[in-house]
């Protein structure tokens, strides 16, 4: 790597970029190798496939992937088993062909085959290509259904969805009659969702078997799964399938790097200068402030790389981009131009992003952890597991191969996980104990694959009590708030605002704020104009903290009569504020079909307590070194920098929607409250909170 490059120019990231030229000389793992020690395969057919660019139809590559040699194998097991678990690599062709072959087997005839995706925008692209390879439009015979989006109709055989949805039809149809065939995608990631939906699935076959209605097949896949650990659970055999497609060349960092973004910009120029400028890149990040300030560090080093017009167009993918905007990434770019795409784990699992040959990993991942003794959920960024680090290198060998650069060294990697932690070991279990009861399940007889631990369970009860979702007891019941509240697909924090805003007589506002919140940060900083922007956000601010300041800019941005103009001049986030309108209007829907009215005040009180009333837990009080003390008296915290009230009058006693970890905790998201409240507002708190 040349160490005069650019770079060094600008004094934001001057460092030595040689130091990490000589880093990554250091290891080459080679993904054939690691495949063959994990899992057995062979290494045989990956000479037997073409490379992507002879290949001259969608038909024939499909034909060509590895699991087509194994067609007659996957059928067989499925027609002698209920249960199959099927483990193969990274692109081999699990999620597109396995649904294909059901179908023109014939498993399709009178109900459909289901596919799920922890994430939506797996769920939208894999149900695209696969429409495209049965030369269907898209929601004919192949469709898909996100949270907030149904692309399905009666024809529809092959049916993508979020583990999300699939867990939410469960609740009104607990045998799945809808389902011939199950497919259960990516089973890994094990988000709580796709954990609760195993014990589901289980459940169902059983009863489908006692009452004599037509077997529910469920197929299990995944590349890295624990197939021991699910083999004991569903009590069947695993399914190795051999073969694999293209190679990818790892790249480890030799020494420790504190700072990878640094270490992520100089491998990504070091690509730009070396690699032919069809050779597409990701990066992995761990989130939204992160993707967006690099993305316009790029922007601005690509500019001056070049003495022209740039040829790097930086696209972004995160979840809180509405889903036109995710979708951007996926359309070919211009042909003289790279494309860089900076994702977070959302790119992780499932999806193809075309011409992605090089791959750039931090290392990190951003996840949510549970203090069952407050109750409260906290943000912060983790190393990934080894499972993790090896899907992201998967992505750069999709249509050719490709080369995954590690910002971490190959014996900080032995240190990592071997698989990611379950979602339900570690989050907040408040909305599965939620969904659950209004399946009339209670946690403590639900057949889990991992049961979440006792206390946070009992947290979840007591949280959701408070809420006066349930009746807490020895048998537990929910109430018919809890019902309504079940409906929403949302924390049960923010659906208990939902339902109790009318009361309160602010429902609009709080459907504009929870929207808002959904959508995380829709201020935008900048490197250059920060006393511009700053200017600009202070318009917005209240007194009365965070959430009121979120309100004023949605009430002003929808009233824009340009909003993209307006959102550029205020230093806002555009594609954040569209995201959060859409939810909106989703959420208006549910609200008016549970039969909740839609009623306006301008009273801030009453906007403030309803707040209390599902935020009740994440209340903290101002001490005398200016920190803040969680109510229970567990977490210290300060006030984070992007608060109304940091560096500015603290009030004593407020409310918080977030918790964020980096060194210390900080409060992200407040709003001034009054503690004697919580009394009138949480009837069960009699003698205040704690
Ligand atoms: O699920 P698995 O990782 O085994 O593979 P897949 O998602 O079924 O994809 C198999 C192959 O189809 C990929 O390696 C890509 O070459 C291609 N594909 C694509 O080009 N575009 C997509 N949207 C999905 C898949
Ligand atoms: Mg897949």
């Amino acid at each position: 790597m040349d160490s005069k490059y650019l770079l060094t120019k600008n004094s934001e990231i001057g460092f030595n970029s040689t130091n990490f030229a000589a880093k990554r000389k250091a290891e080459t793992v080679n993904l054939d190798m690691h495949v063959k020690n994990k899992f057995n395969y062979t290494l045989s057919t990956s000479r037997n496939i073409p490379p992507a660019s002879k290949r001259n139809c969608i038909g024939q590559q499909s034909k060509s992937l590895p699991v087509f040699n194994c067609r007659q194998r996957i059928l067989k097991e499925i027609e002698m088993n209920d249960t199959v678990l099927i483990m193969s690599e990274t692109g081999s062709g699990k999620t597109t062909q396995i649904p294909q072959f059901l179908l023109h087997a014939g498993y399709a005839k009178s109900s459909m085959i289901c596919i799920t995706q922890p994430r939506r925008v797996a769920a939208i692209t894999v149900a695209r290509r696969v429409a495209q390879e049965l030369s269907s439009s898209i929601g004919e015979i192949v469709g898909y259904t996100v949270r907030f989006e149904d692309v399905t109709t009666k024809n529809t055989k092959i049916r993508y969805l979020t583990d999300g949805v699939l867990l939410r039809e469960s609740i009104e149809d607990r045998l799945l009659l809808k389902y011939s065939v199950i497919i259960l995608d990516e089973a890994h990631e094990r988000t709580v969702n796709a954990d609760l939906l195993f014990g589901i699935v289980k459940e169902a076959q059983k009863e489908r078997s006692r009452k004599n209605i037509p077997n529910l097949k469920v197929v299990i896949t995944s590349a890295t799964m624990d197939i021991d650990h699910f083999g004991k659970y569903f009590k069947c055999k695993g399914l190795y399938l051999e073969g694999r497609t293209h190679p990818v060349r790892v790249m480890h960092a030799k020494e420790p790097h504190d700072d990878y973004v640094h270490a992520i910009l100089v491998t990504l120029f070091h690509i730009h200068r070396t690699e032919p400028i069809n050779h597409d890149v990701l990066i992995f990040l761990t989130g939204q402030d992160e993707i967006e300030s690099l993305a316009q560090q790029i922007r601005k080093l690509a500019k001056i790389n070049t003495n022209g017009p740039t040829n790097i167009r930086v696209y972004t993918l995160y979840a809180q981009l509405s889903h036109s905007m995710q979708l951007e990434c996926f359309l070919p770019g211009p042909s003289n131009m790279r494309k860089v795409v900076l994702a977070t784990n959302i790119a992780e699992t499932s999806i193809t992003i075309p011409g992605i040959r090089c791959v750039i990993d931090c290392g990190f991942v951003k996840e949510k952890f549970f203090n069952s003794v407050d109750g409260i959920d906290i943000l912060k960024a983790v190393r990934i597991s080894r499972a993790q680090a090896w899907q992201r290198t998967g992505r750069a060998g999709r249509d050719a191969p490709g080369v995954c650069y590690r910002t971490y060294t190959k014996s900080e990697m032995d240190s990592f996980l071997s698989s990611t932690q379950p979602e339900i070991l570690r989050a907040n279990p408040t909305s599965t104990v939620l969904q659950l009861l209004a399946m009339d399940i209670d946690c403590n007889n639900f057949d889990f694959l991992d049961a979440p631990l006792d206390e946070a369970l009992i947290s979840a009860y007591r949280s959701l009590d408070g809420l006066g979702a349930i009746e807490y007891g020895p048998i537990s019941h929910i109430t018919p708030l809890g019902r309504l509240m079940s409906q929403y697909p949302l924390d049960p924090k923010y659906s208990k605002l939902l339902t109790s805003a009318s009361k309160f007589g602010c429902m609009e506002e709080i459907l504009r704020l929870v929207s808002v919140l959904s959508s995380d940060n829709i201020f935008v900083s900048s490197n250059d104009k920060n006393e511009l922007a700053t200017l600009a956000h202070a318009k917005f601010h209240s007194k009365h903290g965070d959430h009121l300041t979120l309100l004023n800019v949605y009430n002003l941005f929808i009233k824009a009569e340009k909003p993209k103009v307006w959102c550029h001049d205020n230093f806002l986030n555009y594609r954040c504020l569209i995201y959060a309108r859409n939810v909106c209007r989703q959420l208006s829907e549910i609200s008016l079909r549970l039969g909740l009215t839609i009623n306006s005040s301008e009273n801030i009180e009453s906007f403030k307590k309803c707040l209390l009333s599902g935020f009740f837990e994440n209340v903290a009080i101002l001490q005398k070194d200016g920190s803040y003390l969680t109510c229970s008296g567990n977490l210290k915290a300060k006030m984070h920098p992007s608060s109304v009230f940091h560096l500015k009058y603290k009030p004593k006693c407020i409310l918080f929607t977030q918790m964020v970890q980096t060194d210390s905790n900080f409060l992200r998201q407040v709003t001034d409250v009054f503690i004697d409240w919580a009394k009138e507002v949480v009837p069960c708190l009699k003698n205040g909170i704690k």
